[in-house]
């Protein structure tokens, strides 16, 4: 496909062990795809009120490269949605398969390595580690995989060049703008050449300028690394962007 990767990085991942690991990216004729869920439900219950049933059956298949914008109300449930696309948090009912496997099969340990190597979260606020450098915030994850300090900042290195911070590798996240830290946050969320990339309003704590900036990085680094991107944002433009766009209202996902 013509967004493939061009690096040449297979899905296949073929050192880890672990059943989800020959999932693929999504993108080969007959193969799952990257991102999928059926029949979501979330439900909280209320310590002093009535259970709130959230997601009320999302359906939803993400295609290898696609980008698909999610909006809705406040309050209606994306981030939620979110969560449970990224194994953060488990449905009520329903399942989400990742490149394929169901991920209510894998367990805790399973589930953290799934979110390391296949998976990439940017936030609107943007959760870097306050003690550690840019750099050093980048490696975090290729170091959690296990891979060589060397070979982690050299590839730390690379993706911080790609989002235009050649310059600030030393930098702790105060020393940075607010833009320069969500674009630190874009790098290390691909550090581990995931294929799916999930963001939760990723620009909402930026001004237009710097948001304006940060959506066109986002979409520049999902293309140059071939990942499929889902962004829950209230920014219209920034929904724009995005080759589909759906919208959470009561709790199941309609296309707008
Ligand atoms: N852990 C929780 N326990 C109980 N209720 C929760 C929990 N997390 C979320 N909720 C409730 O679920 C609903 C959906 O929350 P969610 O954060 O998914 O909304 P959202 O669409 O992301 O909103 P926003 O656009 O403001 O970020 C809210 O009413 C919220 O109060
Ligand atoms: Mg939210």
């Amino acid at each position: 496909m013509s967004e493939a990767n061009e690096h040449g990085r297979g899905g296949g991942g073929g050192s880890v062990g672990s059943r989800y690991a020959a999932a693929g990216r999504g993108d080969g004729v007959g193969s799952p795809p990257p991102l999928e869920a059926r029949g979501l439900h979330r439900t909280y219950r209320g310590v002093a009120g009535p259970e709130l049933h959230i997601l009320r059956g999302v359906d939803f298949s993400l295609a290898a490269g696609e980008a698909v914008a999610i909006v809705g109300a406040s309050g209606s449930g994306k981030s939620t949605l979110l969560h449970l696309l990224g194994a953060l948090d488990r449905p009520s009912a329903g399942s989400v398969l990742v490149g394929g496997t169901d991920i209510s099969t894998l367990n805790a340990e399973q589930s953290a390595e799934l979110r390391n190597r296949r998976i990439g979260f940017v936030f609107q606020f943007h959760h870097l580690l306050r003690d550690f450098t840019a750099l050093e915030n980048v490696m975090i994850p290729s170091l959690i995989r296990g891979d060589a300090p060397a070979g982690a900042k050299e590839r730390a290195a690379e993706l911080l060049h790609q989002v235009g911070l050649g310059g600030r590798f030393g930098h702790k996240p105060r020393e940075l703008s607010g833009g320069e830290q969500q674009r630190v946050a874009v790098a290390r969320a691909l550090v581990n050449e995931p294929f799916i990339l999930l963001a939760d309003e990723p620009t909402g704590d930026l001004d237009s300028e710097t948001s304006g900036d940060v959506q066109d990085l986002l979409f520049e680094m999902k293309k140059r690394h071939g990942v499929a991107l889902v962004v829950v944002t209230h920014n219209r433009e920034l929904a724009a962007k995005a080759e589909r766009v759906l919208r959470l209202r009561e709790g199941v996902l309609e296309n707008v």
